[in-house]
């Protein structure tokens, strides 16, 4: 995803009105199966989903249901890439808008690649969605070439990898400096502690 005919072209999104509407968990992944054939870009969501809803109850001490929608604004961010690259953030994004889903899940699915979609990250919500994505996949692709995947991965050996562009060469190492610019906890941290959540995740 690389060109400007992917900007959404507004920085609204959804309706005040439906404040705290949210689809259940049970409906995102529904839509998920639906529109992901892809397993693995399926895992990708699950994982970024599971890292957002961890940050939230840990570091934000956020309560369930404002959880809910950080973890449910991880499921879906990509949910219209596989099917619809060309328009991808703006086709999840009108079906969200259609189910009158709470606008600040919306806003934070936005505002997952300010430089693809023109949304600048606003909320903390916003902020994570940015930091975790490409690192998300990062630390996966790093788990996958170790023969105990996430066992004994550290930080070290990350941030190295980072620093070797032939490794998993898709990933943006731009957007990510750019999303770390944006708040106040260090990469080290972050990639700590994307380690320690993402184990578990299937
Ligand atoms: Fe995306
Ligand atoms: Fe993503």
């Amino acid at each position: 995803m690389s060109s400007p005919i992917l900007a959404l072209g507004r920085n609204q999104f959804g309706s005040p009105a439906n404040k705290d509407n949210l689809p259940t968990l049970e409906e995102a992944h529904a839509l998920l199966n639906e529109w992901v054939p892809n397993e693995r870009l399926r895992l990708h969501m699950r994982q970024v989903s599971g890292v957002m809803k961890a940050w939230a109850l840990e570091k934000e001490g956020a309560d369930e249901h404002t959880a809910l929608k950080w973890e449910l604004a991880g499921l879906l961010h990509d949910a219209d890439w596989e099917k619809h690259p060309e328009s991808h953030c703006r086709i999840i994004i009108e079906k969200l808008e259609e189910m009158n889903t709470d606008p600040e899940v919306i806003h934070c699915i936005a505002s997952h690649g300010p430089k693809y979609f023109g949304v600048e990250p606003e909320t903390t919500m916003d902020k994570m969605i940015y930091v975790f994505d490409e690192l998300s996949g990062f630390i996966h692709a790093a788990a996958l070439i170790r023969p105990t995947r996430y066992e004994g991965m550290d930080v070290k050996g990350i941030m190295k990898k980072l620093k070797t562009p032939s490794f998993a060469a898709q990933v943006s190492r731009d957007d990510i400096s750019d999303a770390i610019s944006r708040i106040d906890t260090p990469l080290e941290e972050i990639i700590q502690f994307v380690i320690d959540h993402q184990k578990d995740i299937r």
